[in-house]
């Protein structure tokens, strides 16, 4: 059997450094790609056997984007997968317009360049899954990081758009619309409520793209926190939070 290509976006640290580790450890064609490479070639010289490529990407550069998965294609010869995980949050109750442009750089202008790239390549190939990791935050507005939840939002929506489009395009193009709840990485340092470490989320998010899930709550029991979300009305959200 051939092994799977696989391309993850925001490597470097957290999530997409836990997934990355995984993907290696089962023998994948890996490219690893994010702005910081020492981390990311650490981890890759510990598989000297396989081969993987580390590209430094800024997503927040579309020209950029389209070069390096372009060369990153080149390399690997083709891509199975493409995992989308760089992104970039922070609270911001006084509304700090700098703070609101990084998350619309990131989160949305860097996030509609990769995707756009890789539904594109997908329809060209006629196959292809394509895996992001949005948030529960995108499910409703929040007063203390508007930019943040607002982003993820856009990210849920695109990925239904995409989703869409490929059902009707009868081709198995897949999309994984992965929604963690709190994950022990760099963003959120200090516990939370039903908090799990990046390894434990990675496993989760492994199994969840393997069975090609369309949504996956990050760990599964945030999808009882997702149902509240959508079920309670405003007005009581609007009191408890
Ligand atoms: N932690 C949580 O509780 C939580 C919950 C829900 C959703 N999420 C989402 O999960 C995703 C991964 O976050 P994480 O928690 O694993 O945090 P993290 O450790 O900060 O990882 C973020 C990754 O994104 C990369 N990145 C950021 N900006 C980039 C850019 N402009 N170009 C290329 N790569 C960039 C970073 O690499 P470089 O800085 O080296 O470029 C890093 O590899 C994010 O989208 C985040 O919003 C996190």
């Amino acid at each position: 059997m051939t092994a799977k290509k696989v391309v993850i976006i925001g490597a470097s640290s957290g999530m997409g450094y836990a997934l990355a580790q995984i993907y290696l450890s089962q023998g994948c064609h890996t490219a690893l790609l994010a702005r910081t490479i020492a981390p990311m070639q650490a981890l890759a010289n510990h598989f000297p056997a396989l081969p993987h490529y580390v590209h430094q990407l800024d997503v927040c550069q579309p020209a950029l984007v389209n070069k390096v998965l372009t060369e990153v294609t080149h390399n690997l010869g083709s891509i199975d997968l493409l995992i989308h995980c760089a992104g970039y949050g922070e609270v911001n109750p006084h509304l700090d317009f700098a703070v609101e442009e990084g998350m619309i750089e990131t989160n949305v202008k860097g996030f509609t360049a990769v995707v756009d790239w890789t539904f594109q390549y997908f329809l060209q190939q006629q196959k292809g899954h394509l895996a992001v990791i949005t948030s529960v935050a995108g499910l409703h507005g929040d007063r203390h990081a508007p930019g943040y939840f607002a982003s993820k939002a856009y990210q849920i929506s695109y990925l239904q758009a995409l989703h869409h489009r490929a059902r009707k395009s009868q081709l198995p193009i897949f999309i994984t619309d992965i929604r963690p709840g709190f994950v022990d990485t760099k963003p959120i340092e200090g516990k939370r409520f039903w908090m799990c470490s990046a390894e434990t989320a990675a496993r989760y998010i492994f199994r969840a793209i393997e069975r090609r899930k369309r949504i996956a709550y990050i760990t599964p029991r945030w999808k009882w926190v997702a149902l509240a979300i959508k079920l309670v009305p405003d007005a009581l959200y609007e009191k408890i939070m």
